[in-house]
């Protein structure tokens, strides 16, 4: 049900504003999403500079204002968003982060608890998964309030590979990553589809090539691409701020959306107590349902070992 709120009263804390929080600020900013957005950081001076730098772009951001804060500014909000912690090292994998992003997070966590009313947690650190399971332990809210950016990223490059592939327009291209942010992701090619038509048939109708190694070489390029930009150029983080306005979008305009997102699993495909990517409806009280879909017998192999690589990794905590 849509209330008499405007998107333009809402309220959002940012923790953490290095490349990661301070593109999102950014990115909400130009897109008009909040009233007011707080950014939080232990390097203040870094943050007051952060949020000085976004404030002046007055012609594109409306009525938002965006300052530098601290914890008890996370009362009242719509919104929570967590980007703190070390961010991949080339030849890193995600989940080389565990312990040092797990411990920051529990800081975080501590910090922001005590003055915590109301709003959705969203997750875009990394591990993002596992820092999703530990979140949802430690906030204890409902399930859904706290997701993970999870594999919203990964579909985002699935898309554009395929877009380019077909020369099309992104729009048109349906394409969806499951699983772990990480290596256990999981293209659902069975599922791919141009326009609503399945891809193959395009191909055929177009004349364009098709096969196993075509679907090969993108699925290996979208799992790499994370760490092929960070070879380029040390990090990324404007393709994460997009996604995580889109998402942004969906809890504070109260608008339904559908994106692959890491939550807690409560029996969905069989599996319970790991946080996973699925297509997940999303609202205004975060993850709303995981959809259960109906993939290919192989896809849903994979994923259960995924599921199964998630649970191993959070024997280790
Ligand atoms: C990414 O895939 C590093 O997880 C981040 O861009």
């Amino acid at each position: 049900m849509l209330n008499n709120f405007s998107i333009s009263e809402r309220k959002v804390a940012i923790i953490g504003a290095g490349f990661v929080g301070a593109s999102i600020a950014y990115a909400l900013t130009i897109r008009k999403l909040a009233r007011e957005i707080v950014l939080i950081d232990i390097h203040e001076e870094k943050t007051i500079g952060e949020a000085l730098d976004i404030q002046h772009g007055i012609p594109d951001m409306g009525i938002s204002s965006v300052k530098a804060g601290n914890y008890e500014d996370c009362k009242d909000c719509d919104l929570i968003i967590i980007t703190a912690g070390r961010n991949r090292k080339p030849g890193e994998t995600r989940l080389d982060l565990i312990a040092g992003n797990s411990a920051i997070l529990k800081n975080v966590v501590d910090q922001m608890k005590p003055h915590y009313t109301k709003g959705v947690i969203m997750i875009v650190s990394n591990p993002v998964d596992v820092l999703v399971y530990q979140c949802t332990k430690w906030m204890g809210l409902p399930n859904g309030m706290v997701f993970g950016t999870g594999c919203i990223l990964d579909s985002s490059r699935f898309t554009r590979l395929i877009a380019d592939y077909t020369r099309l327009n992104t729009e048109v291209v349906k394409a969806t990553i499951v699983g772990e942010h990480g290596d256990a992701q999981i293209p659902i090619w069975s599922r791919v589809s141009i326009a609503g038509v399945p891809i193959q048939e395009y191909c055929e109708n177009v004349g364009l090539r098709w096969g196993e190694n075509i679907r090969k070489d993108i699925s290996d390029k979208v799992r790499e691409m994370g760490a092929t930009i960070i070879k380029g150029k040390g990090r990324t983080h404007y393709g994460i701020a997009t996604c995580v306005c889109y998402l942004a979008e969906a809890v504070l305009n109260q608008r339904l959306t559908i994106a692959p997102v890491s939550t807690m699993f409560q029996g969905e495909y069989g599996i319970e107590d790991v946080c996973l990517s699925v297509p997940s409806i999303i609202g205004v009280n975060g993850v709303e349902k995981r959809l259960e879909e109906r993939w290919a017998e192989e896809e849903f192999l994979a994923f259960r070992q995924a599921a199964e690589k998630m649970r191993n990794v959070l024997k280790t905590l």
